[in-house]
């Protein structure tokens, strides 16, 4: 176990905001973990790429960086996979892809680990998490033993799932158990996956997730940002009619439920804030709902370009922005 104190939060965050960390624990073991004696369960930070520190952070930080993998085939001929929380996930991507297994490809290239997976229940493409979420396991702090939460159990909703709820700051993700299949057929409503065929391999789906990423999306080592920074909103029918009567190339995604989902993307582009800012944060050129730190940006400036966004969108579109990212110090 490794106890650091004071260290710059700028090398633990994507967004990469100057801030200090008082105290970061790194732990590489469930042993680890239940000998650090702290009597409340510290921020949990995986690999930064959802959380911004807007300040000092005098409350500690965990990072549990285990990260071994298992691997079981299930009597109906799946792939059963028991992985570590600290296992970077892209590389979790790629090696399964290099199997022949399918239900990863989709969300190759999201920055992060294992264990903030299904935090958020991550997606992209049409596919999510869930999808291929077996269960997870959680370690409660108080308890200071390991259980473990099937799929239900974990309810899991758009970016969204009971690690955010009922158990945020009761603990952490240590593991995470995944379904995968040796056979299977690509997903590919997306636009911009329409050159993929029903008979395209799963290393061409993932090379073709891949592209259209790299072409919208910024990576963080090259210009510091957090992914997405607004949810998309999910209106009620009657919100979304209205919505759609005054705008009708909307892009929109009908739920399950009944609800509408919208791209958030769109309207801030609408609103006019693509390539804007204030100082050194700003809306990415390729992608407005991306917000990127230039270098210098400051949590003033990215607390006041938020607010701005968030007011000017709910003027034009009667549609409140809700933050996707972590903001730490709000
Ligand atoms: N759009 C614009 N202008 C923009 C951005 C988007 O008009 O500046 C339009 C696009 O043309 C498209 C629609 O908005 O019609 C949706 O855009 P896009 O396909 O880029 O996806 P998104 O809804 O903005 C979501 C996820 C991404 C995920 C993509 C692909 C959320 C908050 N974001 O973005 O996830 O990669 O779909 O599935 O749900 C993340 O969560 O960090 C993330 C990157």
């Amino acid at each position: 176990m490794h106890h650091l104190t004071q260290v710059s939060a700028a090398s633990y965050s994507t967004f990469a905001l100057p801030a200090v960390l008082a105290d970061l624990y790194q732990c590489d073991s469930l042993s680890e973990l239940a000998q650090l004696d702290l009597p409340h369960c510290p921020y949990v930070l995986g690999e930064g790429s959802n959380t911004i520190f807007l300040q000092d952070m005098a409350q500690p930080v965990l990072r549990y960086l285990a990260a071994e993998k298992q691997v079981r085939r299930a009597d109906d001929g799946s792939i059963l996979l028991h992985i570590d929380a600290g296992y970077n996930w892209h590389q979790l991507v790629q090696w399964t892809v290099a199997q022949g297994w399918w239900g990863l490809e989709n969300l190759a290239l999201i920055p992060g680990s294992v264990g903030a997976a299904p935090v958020q229940n991550i997606g992209a493409y049409g596919v999510e998490l869930a999808d291929c979420c077996d269960y997870v396991d959680f370690f409660d702090w108080q308890q200071k033993s390991v259980r473990r939460l099937n799929k239900a159990d974990c309810r899991f909703g758009y970016r969204d799932s009971i690690f955010k709820t009922e158990l945020a700051g009761r603990g952490l993700i240590v593991a995470v158990g995944l379904k995968l299949q040796s056979q299977g057929r690509a997903v590919t409503g997306y636009k911009g996956l329409e050159l993929l065929t029903a008979e395209s391999s799963v290393s061409q789906v993932m090379q073709a997730v891949i592209a259209v990423r790299q072409s919208k999306l910024p990576d963080p080592a090259q210009l510091a940002n957090c992914g997405s920074f607004f949810k998309n909103p999910v209106l009620s029918p009657q919100d979304f009619a209205r919505l759609k009567q005054q705008y009708p190339a909307v892009p929109a995604y009908p739920q399950a439920d009944g609800q509408v989902k919208v791209a958030a993307g769109w309207l801030m582009e609408q609103a006019g804030f693509k390539g804007k800012g204030i100082g050194d944060i700003a809306c990415y050129e390729k992608q407005a709902l991306v917000l990127v730190n230039r270098g210098r940006g400051t949590a003033t400036e990215l607390t006041q370009l938020v607010s701005v966004i968030q007011h000017q969108v709910q003027q034009q579109f009667a549609v409140w922005l809700e933050p996707e990212v972590r903001l730490m110090g709000l």
